[in-house]
């Protein structure tokens, strides 16, 4: 069985979840973000999920690309109408960290990953996966958010450029993956953090804190924010999922940028 990520072979794997009904299948596009955004301000449902081979212009945060290579990676996007309002809606992008740690050891429990604050997972300090969320919102209210997920899978070899920082599961482990397996185990954690978080009060700080247990720099750790200008050592996420640093000066709340280890 060629192992693409197509409508057929997920759907039946994804019944009962919110991810199951509305499958989009790409052999190549320029971002699933993109379509997605798109496709959200047209009307489309909750749980609509874009998937594809191959990203020609997959975007990362800020200005930063998302190698997308042919069938190797799962480049993915969910569409969420979730109720909030935009302050809260970070801690979606935490859960989508913890789905893809949870679908990872699922797959297999010796992989350890590690999450970075906010949208990164580690593997052996490298990125094996990036979290892009974008949302469409009034001031006080979401009208949709669209999580989009990189996760490199069986890449043996990535560019120049990225050798030193990035690694894929086929890499860490030595074993090529299903990416059939790893999508699907992704969905359906995805569909339990985000149906607790609507269902449960006490979801989004059950999600701060298994996102702490399960990350070795979001205590403790010596940084410097770079676009915040300071440094300091970081001491967990607040309520609402913002990464917190105690500096010289007090203890300053990280709402962007890129946090690095010094
Ligand atoms: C980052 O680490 O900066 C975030 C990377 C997010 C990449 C994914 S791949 C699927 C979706 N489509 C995109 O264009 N980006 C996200």
């Amino acid at each position: 069985m060629p192992d693409l990520l197509l409508p057929d072979v997920l759907a039946p794997q994804l019944q009962g979840t919110l991810f199951g009904k509305h499958i989009h299948h790409y052999y190549k596009i320029g971002s699933t973000n993109t379509a997605a955004l798109e496709a959200a301000s047209t009307g489309a449902p909750e749980g609509s999920v874009f998937l594809a081979e191959q990203q020609t212009a997959g975007r990362g945060r800020g200005a930063n690309q998302w190698h997308s290579a042919r069938s190797v990676g799962i480049y993915c996007s969910a569409l969420l109408r979730p109720a909030l309002p935009p302050s809260d809606v970070l801690v979606l992008t935490l859960a989508a960290g913890l789905a893809v740690h949870s679908a990872i050891q699922e797959i297999d429990a010796r992989v350890v990953p590690d999450l970075k604050w906010p949208n990164d997972v580690l593997i052996d300090g490298k990125k094996v996966c990036g979290i892009l969320t974008e949302m469409h919102a009034e001031v006080t209210r979401v009208r949709y958010v669209v999580v989009g997920i990189g996760i490199n899978v069986n890449q043996s070899s990535f560019p120049a450029d990225l050798q030193a920082i990035a690694t894929s599961l086929r890499l860490a482990t030595g074993t090529e993956w299903s990416r059939v397996e790893v999508c699907v185990a992704l969905l359906r954690s995805l569909d339990r953090e985000y149906r607790s978080l609507l269902e449960n009060p006490d979801a989004a700080d059950s999600i701060r804190g298994r996102f702490e247990e399960r990350s070795s720099s979001a205590r403790g750790q010596r940084v410097v924010v770079e676009d915040g200008g300071f440094e300091g050592v970081t001491e967990g996420l607040d309520s609402r999922g913002f990464l917190q640093v105690r500096t010289a000066q007090g203890m300053r709340t990280v709402l962007s940028g890129v946090v690095r280890p010094c």
